[in-house]
């Protein structure tokens, strides 16, 4: 699983956004043949994207393909079009149901055995945007092959019928569903787009309150998004020095035979170490 992703979406069949967008240092580049791509675009969207994965160089950047949703009839040609030139992912948007993952799971595997990659090198990442899929989630996170969930905050805003405010409290409930079906299945939650994309304050507020949630990463469609999603979702200095602190003094607690103990004024015991823990994980990686 990816540590972090800052995933940055394009219209798959805009050559200039793509170009552009291995140059910027993300984590993730996602060429959208979905909602970013016009309905007289598809075609001309899978092309470019195939042209893509043969000629250019993505550097340290992942690159992902997403596919129209599985039903809207453009999915197989999708698919069919991208495998071949071995994207490090497909994103699949849409998903509601256990079986429309084994659908893109079985295609991606008759692929690797083909061309004689290694099984699991095209990495599978999911939308949960809908009623349905929130509602599916405990057997849809639950596949194998799946790595990174990605919530779809407009989408799911639609789908229920609510409206979105700059907190989005309206799906706070739904973010928190996805969150803990990727932490039951080690999975990586990855957060709504901020689509106001000129205002920066907004996107690193609601881009630290997604960290703090426990989101892993963050949907983005410009690059001025790109450094204050990479930033909010690696631990800050004083946190990965704080989580040293619990992991060393929490040793030492132990070792005296106190489960609980006092530093600086806060108890800690066995759930801080665990978090301290997570944190040292992700700076880590
Ligand atoms: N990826 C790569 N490059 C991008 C980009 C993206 N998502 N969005 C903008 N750029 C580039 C532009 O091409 C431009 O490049 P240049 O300076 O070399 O000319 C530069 O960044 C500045 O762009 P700007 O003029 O500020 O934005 P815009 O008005 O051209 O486009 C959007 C604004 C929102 C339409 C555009 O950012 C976009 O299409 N984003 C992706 C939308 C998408 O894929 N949605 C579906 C998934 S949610
Ligand atoms: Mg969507």
């Amino acid at each position: 699983m990816h540590s972090r992703r800052a995933l940055l979406y394009m219209p798959g069949d805009n050559w200039k956004m793509i170009t552009k967008s291995v140059t910027l240092g993300v984590d993730s580049i996602c060429m959208d043949m979905e909602d970013g791509a016009a309905v007289n675009k598809k075609a001309e969207a899978r092309e470019t994207i195939v042209k893509a994965l043969q000629e250019l160089d993505f550097g340290a950047s992942e690159k992902l393909a997403r596919i129209n949703s599985i039903g809207s009839g453009w999915e197989q040609a999708d698919i069919d079009a991208v495998l071949p030139h071995h994207p490090d992912g497909i994103v699949i948007p849409k998903v509601e149901s256990f079986e429309q993952v084994e659908w893109a799971s079985k295609i991606i595997e008759a692929a690797e055995l083909k061309y004689g990659w290694p099984i699991n090198s095209v990495r599978v990442l999911i939308g949960v945007e809908t009623a349905k899929g929130i509602l599916n989630l405990k057997e849809i996170a639950s596949h194998p092959r799946l790595d990174a969930i990605i919530f779809g905050g407009e989408d799911f805003a639609a789908s229920i019928g609510a409206t979105r405010t700059k907190d989005a409290v309206e799906l706070l409930y739904a973010r928190q569903a996805v969150i803990v079906a990727c932490a039951a299945n080690d999975l990586q939650p990855i957060d709504i787009v901020t689509i106001d994309y000129k205002d920066v304050e907004s996107l690193r507020a609601e881009s630290e309150f997604g960290a703090r949630l426990g989101f892993m990463g963050k949907q983005i469609i410009h690059p001025a998004q790109v450094e204050p999603v990479q930033t909010a979702f690696t631990p800050s200095d004083e946190a990965i020095a704080y989580a040293k602190r619990i992991v060393e003094t929490f040793e030492a607690s132990q070792k005296e035979g106190k489960g609980a103990y006092s530093l600086d004024g806060k108890m800690i015991d066995m759930p801080l170490l665990k978090n301290a823990q997570k944190v040292l994980e992700r700076a880590k990686a």
